[in-house]
């Protein structure tokens, strides 16, 4: 802060592109922007943040006891522009009573995009297929016709069924089945946090509303066993660790196809790989995996044809991410300034 500017200060981890001048033409504050275009560096972080009102961080951002040691007590509120807040000591936040933004809702329907994107792609053999025209191969290619076949999303009048299956059945999930109905989809399972109560009466009038023959609260196995597609859509953290793993895996059809959009850590990537290279189930679609972004080419699941992953692109569309920015910068200019926050985490 130069001297004598007593406009409180925000630091922003990273350029928001289209959405700077939403900050940069305010004048009631002043705006520490991380310079260059990659992730915010730690060191500069820890050193710029010292006597701030706020800060918006992204996900790769880890929000702890460091970093509100050297903000000092000035901080007001952490501003994530992300739904998922694992990044972010959310007890300390409290005892500290820093306020905290994420952004929620805005990314539903884009995730949900992407979700279907990836069921189709991975259930028909996207993966090969793909890479063997970019490496220039289809004029070797021998065209028979069961090759590249793959299991189908849509139902046909020889296979009028389909199951959905949903872990985490949350607003993602939820728009994501509603894209999934014109596929002619007929019985839909979840299982959701075995804290939150069964909610009948949604799930009577879900039901209805997309004329499904069921859909239906399920435990986890039988989510594992009853699924041709299975849609990882839970939340991450210590809960949710590694709940698909060899057991859950083992225990699925041959001919399904595993999503997962939402945390790479609740998939057991040694135990996926493994599932598709002895076939225990058809494919795999991600967009997120346990350890991202260190996932080089030699990784288990990149060697695996049949897996098809995608790096964490989930809200990635031009819409949805100036709407996360936006909420984002919302979120911390209310909590800067003692105001309402458009999405605040416990407010
Ligand atoms: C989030 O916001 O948490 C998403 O994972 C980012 O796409």
């Amino acid at each position: 802060m130069s001297s004598g500017d007593v406009r409180p200060k925000v630091v922003i981890c990273r350029d928001l592109g289209p959405a700077m001048p939403l900050l940069m033409d305010r004048t009631d504050i002043e705006v520490v922007l991380w310079p260059e275009n990659r992730g915010c560096e730690r060191a500069w972080l820890l050193e710029n943040i010292k006597g701030a009102a706020g800060v918006l961080v992204l996900l790769p951002d880890t929000v702890n006891a460091e970093l509100l040691e050297a903000a000092g007590p000035s901080l007001r509120v952490v501003s994530t522009m992300s739904v998922g807040y694992e990044h972010i000591d959310m007890p300390l936040m409290a005892q500290r009573k820093i306020r905290v933004g994420y952004t929620p809702d805005v990314l539903t329907e884009a995730v949900a995009d992407l979700s279907v994107m990836l069921a189709l792609m991975a259930g028909r053999n996207d993966g090969a297929a793909y890479t063997l025209v970019k490496d220039g191969d289809w004029p070797k290619f021998n065209w028979s016709p069961f090759t590249f076949c793959g299991p189908q999303l849509s139902t046909t009048a020889s296979s009028p069924t389909r199951t959905v299956g949903f872990l985490g059945f949350g607003r993602i999930a939820q728009a994501t089945l509603t894209r999934l109905v014109p596929f002619g989809i007929t019985h839909c399972i979840y299982s959701g946090s075995p804290r939150a109560a069964p909610d009948t009466a949604r799930d009577a009038a879900l039901r209805a509303k997309h004329t499904l023959a069921a859909l239906e609260r399920v435990d986890i196995d039988r989510l594992a066993r009853e699924s041709d597609v299975l849609f990882v859509l839970t939340p991450g953290g210590d809960e949710t660790y590694h709940l698909v793993d060899a057991a859950f895996l083992r225990k699925m059809k041959p001919l399904s196809v595993l999503v997962n959009t939402s945390r790479g850590t609740v998939v057991d990537s040694d135990a996926l790989a493994t599932a598709l290279r002895e076939k225990w189930i058809w494919g795999a679609g991600l967009d997120v995996v346990e350890g991202e972004p260190k996932i080089g080419k030699d990784h288990p699941l990149a060697k695996e044809p049949r897996c098809v992953i995608v790096p964490h692109i989930g809200s990635a569309t031009f819409q949805t991410r100036m709407d996360m920015a936006t909420r984002a910068i919302d979120n911390l200019v209310g909590g800067v300034f003692g105001t309402e926050m458009p999405a605040e985490l416990g407010g």
